[in-house]
């Protein structure tokens, strides 16, 4: 692949690593998510089929996107998910596939996923107290979750990343229990500030994470880790290098400079940042017969319309997508 095939936006950035929303539903009502009672899902008639998905990653491929992460919404609620997992495999140039998911029905598919191909995992879990579990997800499911995460490790994936989104006065007081619980199971623990998406975002408890950085810094001596790929973590690790720990702080430190992704949701429609509105819909290039050549056009002109960066803290009201329209 020559060097201009690639695709860079108009800061200088590379995009590489693709973020695919496989659904937009969920059988969670996470607090800082999905509002309860919401109805408003994309029709069936909308979603991407695995051909379409496919082809789509395949012209990205083609433009140097190497890294491709399945995401909802909850995307072990999408049918088939392995095949399709395998036919992304199976792509020229698609060399990293992860997934990210809420673990509840992971205990069922966690082998299946890794012989398909993913690599990589990454498992939301705000608590570890059942009670206060629920009360975030709104579901009472801890149990199948951790069961989940059990299947995982013993599957074999590695790394297994945790998701905590941190919120003041709701799980602030678990980050000692959960650093304990990641050190015991050899997964890397990556606390996350809550991102004013939508109302329910907007809502969120927000936590600062910076003190609690300085914090842990101190108690347990960590050192900088490596910054991988182009990713919003900053991470810190033990000096013997047996837990590290991912800071993922979009509004205290944003990262935008950085980024190297863009979004593609259930319905086709390709998001260049997930706290802009800029964004173009695929599906209708895909149905009326464009050709290879179109379609990578076509992408190539969105990444043009890559913004800079988020305004999540000059303009928090302005994101009104919560994050499992987007694909988080
Ligand atoms: N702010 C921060 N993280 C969020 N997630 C969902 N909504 C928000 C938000 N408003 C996270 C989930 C999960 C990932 C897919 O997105 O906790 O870890
Ligand atoms: Fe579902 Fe993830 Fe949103 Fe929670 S954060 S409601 S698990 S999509």
């Amino acid at each position: 692949m020559s060097a201009d095939t690639k695709l860079q936006d108009r800061f200088g950035r590379r995009v590489e690593y693709l973020r695919l929303s496989v659904t937009d539903r969920c059988d969670l009502r996470c607090t800082y998510c999905i509002p309860e009672g919401f109805k408003n899902f994309e029709e069936p008639a909308h979603w991407l089929s695995f051909d379409e998905i496919e082809r789509v990653i395949g012209a990205f491929a083609r433009m140097g996107v190497s890294k491709v992460r399945l995401t909802g919404g909850e995307p072990l609620l999408r049918r088939k998910l392995p095949e399709l997992v395998q036919r992304l495999n199976a792509l020229n140039g698609v060399t990293d596939l992860s997934l990210s998911t809420n673990a509840t029905q992971l205990a069922r598919h966690a082998a299946e996923l890794k012989k398909a191909g993913i690599s990589r995992l990454n498992i939301s879990l705000d608590s570890l107290d059942p009670e206060r579990f629920s009360q975030i997800v709104r579901r009472d499911c801890l149990d199948q979750v951790l069961a989940g995460l059990m299947a995982a490790k013993e599957a074999g994936f590695a790394p297994i990343k945790i998701n905590m989104v941190v919120m003041k006065d709701v799980n602030d007081n678990e980050i000692d229990d959960m650093v304990a619980f990641c050190i015991e199971h050899d997964f890397t623990l990556r606390m996350i500030e809550a991102m004013p998406m939508g109302e329910t975002g907007r809502n969120a408890q927000f936590l600062d994470l910076q003190p609690v950085k300085e914090r842990l810094q101190q108690r347990f001596g960590l050192i900088d880790g490596v910054m991988a790929g182009g990713g919003p973590a900053r991470y810190l690790k033990t000096p013997n290098g047996a837990f590290t720990v991912g800071f993922i702080t979009p509004l205290s430190q944003h990262f935008c400079d950085t980024c190297n992704r863009v979004r593609l949701s259930v319905d086709g429609t390709l998001y260049l940042c997930l706290g802009q509105d800029e964004s173009l819909e695929l599906r209708p290039l895909l149905r009326a017969g464009a050709s290879d050549i179109e379609l990578e056009e076509a992408i190539r002109a969105a990444i043009e319309l890559k913004p800079q960066r988020h305004e999540f803290r000059e303009n928090p009201g302005q994101v009104v997508r919560f994050m499992s329209l987007t694909g988080g």
